[in-house]
């Protein structure tokens, strides 16, 4: 009799151990003018749940547009500083939703404000977030970097930089950078890759200007991918979805 063979159990390695997720507040409207629609979020949930269980950390950084737009609040006559200060409040709420439709999946989250409301959440800790993504849950950053002037690209930008994640994430609309928004221009093309100084160079808003300097001082790469599209996340990680890495290379 032959001896059965075991089936294998080496998995192809993926180019990343621990990322952090950076989406727009928009993203958690889904098609509503604002607010937050509870099934996009569950859907991300489920998406960011399927990205751990490939064995990537995750953490996360979440935009408030779809609450409070600091920036607009100011163009109407506000204080900056206090309309970014709303906006950092708006975040905090996303990242409240996002812990709870995680939590509902099994998913083990911990929330930290770089703003102290410590009723709510943790206070920011990079040590204890570095533990707890070690220990398999997904951190998500909340209140922005607690400055105003500063956006949450940045936030991301700086989060994954403490954080030493192999890549930003950075979920939008589209499945990369293109040379014109492929919405008005049918003869756009998407960059499989690009580096920091022509996204700056050519304006390409990727990111803001600090973000992009942030990232590639430090070295962290950009990967810009379609969060709409449902398991996009996971399939992006292992290299199976379009997307668009802006590095040194
Ligand atoms: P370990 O150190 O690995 O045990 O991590 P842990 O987060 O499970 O332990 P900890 O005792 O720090 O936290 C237990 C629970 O309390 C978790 O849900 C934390 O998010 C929460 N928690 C910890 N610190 C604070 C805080 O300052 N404010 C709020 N609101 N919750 C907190």
């Amino acid at each position: 009799m032959t001896a059965q063979k075991k089936p294998s159990t080496v998995t192809q390695a993926l180019p990343y151990k621990r990322v952090l997720l950076k989406m727009s507040g928009e993203v958690l409207m889904g098609n509503q003018q604002f607010g937050i629609d509870p099934a996009v979020v569950a859907r991300v949930a489920k998406d960011v749940k399927e990205a751990l269980a490939m064995g990537v950390e995750v953490c996360i950084v979440v935009g408030a547009g779809n609450i409070f737009r600091g920036v607009s609040g100011a163009s109407q006559g506000m204080d900056r500083t206090t309309a970014d200060y709303m906006g950092m409040l708006g975040i905090c709420i996303n990242a409240l939703a996002l812990q709870n439709a995680l939590e509902k999946l099994d998913v083990p989250t911990r929330v930290q404000s770089a703003i102290h409301m410590n009723a709510i959440c943790e206070p920011y800790i990079r040590r204890k977030a570095m533990r707890h993504m070690e220990k398999g849950r997904v951190v998500i950053f909340a209140a922005g970097t607690g400055n105003p002037y500063f956006t949450t690209d940045t936030t991301g930008a700086l989060r994954a930089s403490e954080m030493d994640c192999d890549a930003i994430f950075k979920g939008t609309k589209v499945d990369g950078v293109y040379t014109a928004d492929p919405f008005k221009d049918p003869t756009a093309t998407r960059f499989d890759r690009i580096s920091y100084m022509d996204v700056l160079t050519k304006d390409l808003k990727v990111m803001d200007a600090t973000a992009i300097s942030l990232a590639r001082e430090n070295n962290v790469p950009i990967v810009i991918f379609n969060i709409r599209e449902e398991g996009n996340f996971a399939r992006v990680l292992k290299g199976e979805s379009n997307c668009t890495i802006v590095s040194n290379a």
